[in-house]
């Protein structure tokens, strides 16, 4: 459903746009969003899913009010896991039953505002937000649906996945040594809470079903062990995000269908097995639905070739647009898009212009060797996890997200200008 496309003068357009139109009215660095192609992703998920199970978007990986509303259009729910987030999705009309509420710190008044808003479920992240919850949800008179985040001792990246006894880190309680058993006792027992399933996410940007299957089976495992003890069968799973997507031409992702089917079979087979009838299934992809939405618009400013090493293209944005080439070592692409060019390729590094060297953009590209400044030069899939990332280092103004369909653009989040910085110095 991208409606990108490269022209024969090899000017890049996207819903019909040249790329350079859209550089000229909005100015680079942008992140040009193709809403036809969010919003075909949107229902490609809904579809696999279909009526049985629910797709929650996780909004970290970008979120605006305009997204809200394609989400709300399209069908889909909403995982926040910040007040900032629920303030956004509820100012754009989110209904507050389809918004599942996350996090491993949630603030007190964070809680207050969820249960008030009449959120759909909270995640439970802990032994005490068990107790938070309950005593939120008591004291506005409210019973709150809740999941409990297990950590069911699979950890997934990418190609591959280890699963294991116990883990060391911040998120949900352990399967093992009986913890999540005994969160589920508690749960159970206040009355403020409906304990309505149990949550698991293990990763993200992964390609291989395996890790998913484990932990379906090892949730599956809990909800026979609450039925036994409690006599109870909790309706929902909930297997969370991760789904990876191309980056690179090396890259192969999995499709939703393919996912669908695969946690279908696997939670059906496991339930059959142990007696229990399949619960409601939910996930919550937001990097395969927001990531390969968007690509982020660069002017190229100097060009320095090292002798023998290779030739370094600054662009006017960098790590405070798309720290994750810093942070992670993520590998992106790069491709000139405001021409077309017969020049050989030459091997380059695409760096920002900030005051640091790890900012690198894209670490190792090959570009037209007749790359000048002026030129616009392209970097895909950055949809998820850059604009909602992106910082104010060296005092950098945050691009705007501009939205494209149908032979419209506008712009969905403006970019940021020096009195927003400035209004926030009250020094
Ligand atoms: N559900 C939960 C509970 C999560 O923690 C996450 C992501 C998701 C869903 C969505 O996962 P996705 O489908 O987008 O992989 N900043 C990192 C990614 C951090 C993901 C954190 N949790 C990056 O840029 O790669």
């Amino acid at each position: 459903a991208r409606t990108v496309r490269r022209g024969d003068d090899g000017v890049l357009t996207v819903g019909g746009i040249p790329v350079t139109s859209l550089a000229e009215e909005f100015g680079t660095p942008a992140y040009i969003l193709d809403e036809t192609d969010f919003r075909a992703r949107c229902r490609a998920w809904a579809d696999a899913f279909g009526k049985d199970a629910d797709v929650f978007y996780a909004g970290k990986a970008f979120l605006s009010r305009a997204v809200v509303r394609w989400l709300h259009e399209e069908g889909l729910n909403l995982d926040v896991c910040s007040g900032g987030e629920l303030a956004t999705a509820l100012s754009a009309g989110m209904p507050a039953e389809r918004i599942a509420f996350h996090g491993n710190n949630k603030s007190t008044e964070e809680i207050r505002r969820a249960v008030e808003a009449g959120v759909g479920r909270i995640v439970l992240d802990s032994f005490q937000e068990i107790v938070r919850v309950a005593h939120a949800a008591q004291a506005l008179g409210r019973r709150q649906r809740v999941q409990i985040r297990v950590t069911v001792g699979v950890e997934a990246h990418t190609h591959e996945f280890i699963a294991t006894a116990h883990e060391d880190q911040k998120f949900g309680i352990a399967l093992a040594g009986g913890q999540a058993a005994e969160a589920v006792r508690r749960a159970l027992q206040l009355d403020g809470l409906e304990l309505v399933g149990i949550h698991s996410h293990i990763g993200s940007q992964i390609f291989d079903m395996a890790g998913f299957e484990v932990a379906a089976r090892r949730v599956v495992s809990l909800l026979a062990e609450v039925r036994d003890e409690h006599g109870v069968e909790l309706p929902e799973i909930d297997l969370g995000g991760g789904l990876g997507i191309a980056y690179t031409s090396e890259d192969d992702p999995r499709e939703p269908h393919e996912i669908a089917k695969a946690l279908g079979e696997i939670v059906t087979r496991e339930c059959e097995a142990a007696g229990l009838a399949t619960p409601r299934i939910s996930v919550e992809p937001g990097r395969a639905i927001a990531g390969p939405a968007a690509f982020t618009v660069y002017e190229v400013g100097t060009v320095k070739p090292l002798e023998g090493l290779r030739t370094y293209v600054s662009v006017d944005g960098g790590m405070s647009d798309n720290i994750r080439t810093a942070l992670y070592d993520a590998e992106y692409s790069v491709a000139l898009v405001s021409r077309s060019s017969e020049a050989e390729p030459m091997l380059c590094r695409v760096v920002g212009k900030h005051c640091e060297s790890g900012d690198i953009v894209v670490r190792d590209a090959f570009l037209p060797a007749d790359l000048a400044p002026g030129d616009l030069i392209a970097v895909p899939a950055t949809g998820a996890y850059c604009r909602s990332m992106a910082s104010n280092y060296n005092h950098a103004l945050r691009p705007p997200v501009v939205a494209v369909a149908d032979g419209a653009a506008r712009v969905i989040v403006r970019r940021e200008t020096e009195e927003d910085l400035l209004r926030l110095d009250v020094g």
